[in-house]
């Protein structure tokens, strides 16, 4: 079985939802407390295992190059100061193997993951959205994608989780029967569906193991929901296996501002240096004080 080295990150969306913040940078450079978005999900693929990662990016998002790229002043700056911790962070960001293709037109997510094709070549490999960022304690999200792909001869792997009712119109949709606990054996997939024609509400969040025979069907599919060329309509379509794997692990949804901020707040309480200093700030806050004077 061939291993999952290479991860495919789509980066080319225009954030209209974070506007003006997004006007002239990329939603995915926003920081949850102090580091970039991208960056959390960057670090999550090397968790797993991932050699080789490219974005897939559009204009306005020279941002994200330069984060992963040497920057010989600032280290400079940081070697006079003999601030060594920072000059090693800055130092790691640039050693990461990141590499960039742009897409032309926004046409989808199904377009973006078909520019990475000639990069992909003939083995599997991961896809991980960057609105969607998962926070583990012991095994990251998309390792347990790949242990269970690794577990079940190769197959494509749908990273899943139930969302409330209410939600199932936001995301791809699974039909399916439990095989073994949290693995599910995928009969059908639909993008957004609305509530009434959801067959049921586990949600495709954001991380997936792909199989090259992606490529054949994405040529072939169609526009679909929202007139867009989408990656859930491709896979519906493949006729290989697929598995949809309820994954461990708090998933924070930052494509949307309550989503981000829940996740600022949660990260900022999980920060060591932070986290006393905020957890007294939020205990003695006056929530009501504090909303009366919008
Ligand atoms: C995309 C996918 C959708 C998935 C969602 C969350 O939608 O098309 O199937 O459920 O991400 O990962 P988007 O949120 O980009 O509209």
């Amino acid at each position: 079985m061939k291993k999952v080295r290479k991860a495919v990150i789509p980066a080319a969306g225009f954030g209209t939802r974070f506007l003006p913040a997004t006007k002239a940078q990329p939603k995915e450079m926003l920081p949850i407390v102090d580091t970039p978005t991208i960056q959390y999900i960057v670090q999550e693929a090397i968790d797993s295992g991932i050699e080789d990662i490219l974005i897939i990016t559009g204009r306005n998002k020279r941002a994200i190059e330069d984060h992963f790229d040497t920057s010989v002043e600032l280290e400079q700056l940081l070697q006079q100061q003999g601030k060594k911790q920072h000059l090693d962070m800055v130092r790691n960001l640039a050693n990461i193997k990141v590499h960039y293709i742009r897409q032309k037109s926004a046409r989808g997510l199904g377009d973006a993951i078909y520019c990475a094709k000639s990069f992909i070549g003939d083995e599997p490999f991961a896809v991980l959205l960057g609105d969607d960022v998962v926070y583990n304690t012991h095994t990251p999200c998309l390792k347990q994608l790949i242990d269970c792909h690794y577990a079940h001869d190769g197959v494509t792997i749908l990273g899943t989780q139930f969302v409330a009712p209410e939600k199932v119109s936001s995301y791809g949709i699974v039909s399916g029967r439990e095989i073994e606990p949290n693995v599910y054996e995928v009969a059908g997939l639909v993008e957004k569906p609305p509530l009434e024609y959801a067959p049921s509400n586990l949600a495709v969040l954001g991380r997936y193991i792909l199989t090259p025979d992606i490529f054949d069907e994405l040529e072939k599919t169609p526009q679909g929901a929202g007139n867009e060329i989408q990656l859930t309509d491709a896979i519906a379509r493949l006729s290989s296996r697929i598995l949809a794997y309820s994954y461990e692990g708090v998933r924070y949804d930052i494509g949307d501002r309550l989503g981000y901020l829940k996740a600022t707040v949660e990260y900022g309480l999980r920060n060591p240096q932070l986290a006393e200093a905020f957890k007294n700030y939020l205990q003695e806050l006056d929530i009501d004080a504090v909303m009366n004077e919008s």
